[in-house]
């Protein structure tokens, strides 16, 4: 088992493929071109198989592949084909996408062993979507919730980061848009991980104020009385509706004590925390030669070096120099 110093287990794996994406979501790259990881420096599919082979031996059970955008990376179906075969010790392999290229992959990736998808998605208009990620695409990216609904993955999970005077007159637009999709829609307090370092404590929206504005319109249920060591609080709607609410709150309710997630960056790096500070050059040692013990060992090492919590809340914060598209969310 992979138990951190603060006796937490870790059993969520986020692997992230690449730090490049197809689109430039305000709040995530920066404007202009990123300085994008060389491409000699990412994991190979065939390094990725082996450190997942590890990761699991350890007590790993869920992989999440994210990005950038993952699906830049070219053949990802066989790389989940490959992450398949440790199955049934790894229970779970889910993907997060901004959609675009999802619709064509999505046979593929289903056959390889996928398990659960889920999509960004920040707005329901058009003309707002390309001011948000710079590519005129909402259509692409419904298509693709569509499509993964008609495939079959259960739940379907749509992500929207919720951003005062960006997109937050919409919150009842996207609950009506869980209901009538019956999918399972997250709202997810924006936090300081912005390439543009611009984020600032009024462009928050608390998770309470999100809840009380769906709420009042259609009434929510909780779902569970607690979130495990997951991140979000579910709603369900009246009874015989479909479709599932989702309110992701760090900022203002912070969920770290709980928590049991370590992420491996696209160039190897161990985080231990979206906000960590230092990585673990998981690559460098790979690259060396270390063996399989060696490996094992540092890992764990890593883990226990896993912070107790964010501190978002703390007056001498400090953003990591990484941003979500290097860490992948
Ligand atoms: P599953 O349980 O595997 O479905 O994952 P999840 O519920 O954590 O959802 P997902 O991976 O879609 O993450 C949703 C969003 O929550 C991310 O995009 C982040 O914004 C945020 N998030 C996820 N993990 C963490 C975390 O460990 N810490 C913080 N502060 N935020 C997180
Ligand atoms: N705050 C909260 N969530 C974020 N994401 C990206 N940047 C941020 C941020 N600053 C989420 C996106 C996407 C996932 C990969 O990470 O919604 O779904
Ligand atoms: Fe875990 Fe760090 Fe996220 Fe807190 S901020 S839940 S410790 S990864």
């Amino acid at each position: 088992m992979l138990l951190d110093a603060h006796n937490r287990t870790i059993r969520d794996l986020r692997i992230s493929l690449t730090d490049r994406c197809n689109f430039r979501c305000f709040y995530c790259l920066p404007h202009g071109e990123p300085s994008w990881a060389k491409k000699e420096k990412l994991l190979s599919f065939e390094e990725l198989e082996y450190l997942a082979e590890i990761f699991v031996s350890l007590g790993i059970e869920k992989i999440r592949l994210t990005g950038g955008e993952p699906l830049i990376r070219r053949d990802v179906p066989v790389l989940v084909e490959k992450l398949s075969r440790l199955k049934p010790k790894l229970s779970d392999i889910a993907l997060t996408t901004n959609g675009y290229d999802f619709a064509r992959h999505s046979e593929a990736l289903k056959a390889a062993g996928l398990d659960r998808v889920t999509f960004s998605l920040d707005t329901l208009r058009r003309d707002r979507f390309e001011e948000i990620t710079a590519v005129d695409a909402l259509e692409k990216v419904l298509d693709a919730i569509e499509t993964a609904r008609r495939l079959g993955f259960d739940p379907v999970k749509v992500n929207a980061v919720i951003v005062r005077g960006r997109n937050d007159d919409e919150l009842v637009e996207f609950a009506r848009f869980a209901r009538e999709n019956e999918v399972s829609f997250r709202f997810i307090e924006f936090m300081p991980l912005d390439s543009g370092h611009d984020w600032s404590r009024e462009m928050v929206v608390p998770g309470k104020e999100i809840y009380q504005k769906i709420n009042e319109v259609f009434p929510l249920k909780l779902i569970e009385t607690t979130r495990g060591s997951g991140t979000a609080w579910k709603y369900e709607f009246a009874a015989g509706v479909k479709g599932e609410i989702g309110i992701i709150a760090p900022v203002t309710e912070m969920f770290c004590g709980a928590c049991s997630r370590i992420r491996l960056t696209a160039d190897g790096q161990i985080r231990t925390c979206l906000f960590s500070t230092t990585e673990h050059d998981l690559r460098g040692l790979l690259r060396v030669g270390a063996s399989h013990a060696e490996l094992t060992d540092f890992i764990k090492a890593a883990v226990l070096k896993k912070e107790p919590s964010h501190r978002i809340n703390d007056p001498a914060f400090v953003q990591p120099e990484r941003t979500m598209s290097f860490i992948g969310g």
